[in-house]
């Protein structure tokens, strides 16, 4: 499996690079050439080098080629469901009444604790199959269903595990400060404070967390809290992100600016001043429309004002059991062009380079020489039909550096 992958050469694709500010940046009958694992050579086919006539060659007869997608939030380790809670919030309950009534996360926790690692990883390899079907080679995941340092170390192994199993990229954020767990009821800076000086840095040792999130929330942790946990991941040398104004105003987007994090993540309430804070530092705004679409939330995260001020984008699944049970990226970029009012280039952009950027990762997200040979190959003319089409099978194939894992 680690052997250096073999050199190939795809031609005559309709290539969509996104290598430049703006435009889609397609390339007609072009021609992309990998070796061992990167991007060779990028353009028209007929400027292709002589010297890779000898590689395997695959037509791609016209179909669209774009960069592998990247799914840069998602919860999708944990076991069980929530299709009571569906049913609950239909009847009226609302996702903080049942979270405050003991459902919510702390429902999955009971379930994800319960559950071996065999199981978690069974369970969660399907949904993460699900997502490799339509082009994702790159993967974000978060702990936060464990809440103890054991099960929390479970869900980041079988995390790390389905990257392995599946060939593709899997980044890990540790997110155990998603909800207080039961025995800490009523001592939230005891639980933070067991975070920074034992959790955090027992999983940092073992290698199993990429980044560090939280949910900073009424019914979560309040920015304090976060900042203190924020302080500990800083003193590790990991990067941080965060579940940031979501429900409310809580600064979220001010803390990540205040950390340099990679993102703020849901962004609905986000105030003026925490746009211009998250583009002085630089931190990509994840937008999550699938958790929109399911509370019926109708305050839009302030997508105009990240534009003005060159916040970039990023779209994600938030693929989890509770506000977004949603196994689709593809279906993400289509509530947000529909419900958010993104462009299907600003939809694409979101799965590929502002995903990479809100995962820390410069060498993917779009197709250039030197950077990973993370590709998707569709069954579309126009870059556009990968946000208008709802559903569907539409990957011909797809490549994770170099080596082929889907079709
Ligand atoms: O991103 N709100 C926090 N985390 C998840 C929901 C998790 C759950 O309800 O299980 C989110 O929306
Ligand atoms: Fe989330």
């Amino acid at each position: 499996m680690n052997r250096t992958p073999e050199p190939f050469v795809l031609r005559n694709a309709r290539l969509c690079s996104l290598d430049g500010e703006a435009g889609y940046q397609v390339i007609e009958k072009a021609a992309l050439a990998s070796h061992e694992g990167r991007i060779a050579f990028v353009g028209a086919e007929a400027e292709l080098a002589a010297e890779w006539r000898a590689a395997p060659t695959f037509d791609c007869e016209g179909r669209l080629l774009t960069p592998g997608l990247i799914d840069c939030h998602t919860h999708l380790v944990f076991a069980g469901q929530r299709a009571g809670e569906f049913e609950q919030r239909l009847l009226g309950a609302s996702y903080e009444q049942i979270a405050r009534s003991g459902g919510g996360i702390l429902s999955s926790v009971r379930a994800t604790r319960a559950a071996s690692e065999e199981e978690l990883l069974a369970e969660s390899l399907r949904r993460a199959q699900d997502l490799l079907a339509e082009g994702v080679t790159t993967l974000e995941i978060k702990s936060g269903y464990g809440l103890e340092t054991a099960a929390e170390a479970r869900m980041l192994r079988v995390a790390r595990r389905i990257g392995e199993e599946l060939g593709i990229s899997v980044r890990t954020s540790f997110l155990g400060a998603h909800a207080l767990p039961p025995e800490f009821a009523s001592r939230a800076d005891d639980y933070i404070d067991h975070l920074c000086t034992e959790m955090l840095p027992a999983l940092h040792a073992e290698g199993l967390v990429d980044a560090v999130d939280a949910y900073c929330e009424r019914i979560g942790f309040t920015p304090t809290q976060t900042r203190r946990l924020f302080q500990a991941a800083r003193a590790l040398g990991l990067p941080v992100k965060l579940h940031a104004d979501q429900l409310s105003d809580c600064e979220g987007a001010a803390i990540v600016a205040e950390f340099d994090g990679l993102s703020a993540d849901h962004v609905e309430f986000s105030s003026p001043d925490g746009v211009a804070a998250m583009a002085r530092a630089g931190s990509v705004a994840v937008l999550l429309p699938a958790a929109f679409y399911c509370l019926r939330e109708t305050r839009l995260p302030p997508i105009e004002a990240f534009r003005a001020a060159g916040v970039p984008m990023a779209v994600a699944s938030d693929l989890n059991p509770g506000t977004a049970p949603q196994r689709s990226l593809r279906l993400a970029m289509n509530q947000a062009c529909t419900l958010f009012r993104l462009s299907p280039e600003e939809a694409l952009r979101g799965v590929t380079l502002n995903a990479a950027r809100a995962l820390g990762l410069t060498d993917r997200g779009l197709l250039a020489e030197g950077l990973r040979a993370d590709l998707a190959l569709w069954d579309v003319r126009h870059p556009a039909e990968l946000s208008y089409w709802i559903g569907g099978r539409l990957l011909h194939a797809s490549w994770s550096g170099g080596r082929q894992v889907a079709g």
